[in-house]
């Protein structure tokens, strides 16, 4: 039998949790090679009148023009501050559901629609899932342009071998002008410990541990697509 690619997974991984949405929600549309997967699976259930009455908020800038291109009714956090569902892929999962994500720059816009929504999807193909969070990813840290050599700097005195992103010859951008450091710690024993610290810095805008945000996984492997929920609070 032909080998499944990752591609494959990752679209079957996109394709399961778009049977999530229903007429009437406001869908939170990720960003990243598996997000655009979902992205291109509910431009084509509008199309053929399977999907319809729903309104997605794009997570980034590449979002939003694909979803317009595909026909799929936008709006943006201001107007729908509460999102009913967002599908969004990440770059590591642990088995707490816990995730590095950023690894498209996004992290900001898509921490900020996770946070926002009521559920929080993620899809992924299994090379994704692991023990501790930095095993298998470099932390993406947004900062701002000015002093990004000073927070690159700090996040070196916790610990990391940082890197600046680049896009060819120059600084990597974000949709909100700032920089990203590629942060690699290895295994992060204590996530939520380094968030605190990360978040106390100025200059540090956001980062890409998205710690208690993920309420679903589904995750694609050779033998089908499982689908993990995060037990709702009593
Ligand atoms: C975008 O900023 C990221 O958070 C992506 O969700 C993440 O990098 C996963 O990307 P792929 O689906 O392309 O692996």
């Amino acid at each position: 039998m032909a080998q499944i690619t990752q591609d494959e997974l990752k679209r079957r991984a996109a394709e399961r949790a778009v049977e999530l949405i229903r007429p009437g929600m406001v869908v939170g549309l990720g960003f990243g090679s598996t997000a655009l997967h979902a992205v291109r699976r509910i431009g084509a259930l509008i199309a053929s009148g399977e999907l319809y009455d729903i309104v997605g908020v794009p997570c980034a800038a590449g979002t939003e023009v694909e979803a317009r291109r595909l026909g799929i009714p936008l709006s943006t956090l201001d107007e729908q501050p509460r999102v009913d569902l967002t599908i969004d892929g990440a770059d590591e999962v642990d088995p707490r559901l816990n995730l590095i994500k950023g690894g498209g720059g996004a992290l900001l816009r898509e921490k900020m629609v996770a946070q926002a929504s009521l559920r929080e999807v993620i899809i992924v193909d299994e090379s994704k899932l692991s023990a501790a969070l930095g095993t298998i990813f470099a932390l993406p840290v947004e900062v701002v342009a000015f002093g990004w050599g000073a927070s690159a700097r700090f996040i070196t005195g916790l610990g990391a071998r940082v890197t600046q992103r680049l896009a060819g010859d120059k600084p990597f951008v974000t949709d909100q002008g700032n920089f990203i450091l590629d942060c690699v710690f290895g295994p992060i024993a204590d996530p939520a410990a380094l968030a605190v610290q990360l978040e106390r810095r100025a200059g540090i805008v956001e980062h890409g541990l998205f710690l208690g945000l993920a309420t679903d996984l589904f995750v694609a492997a050779a033998d089908g697509v499982r689908h993990v929920e995060v037990p709702h609070a009593a």
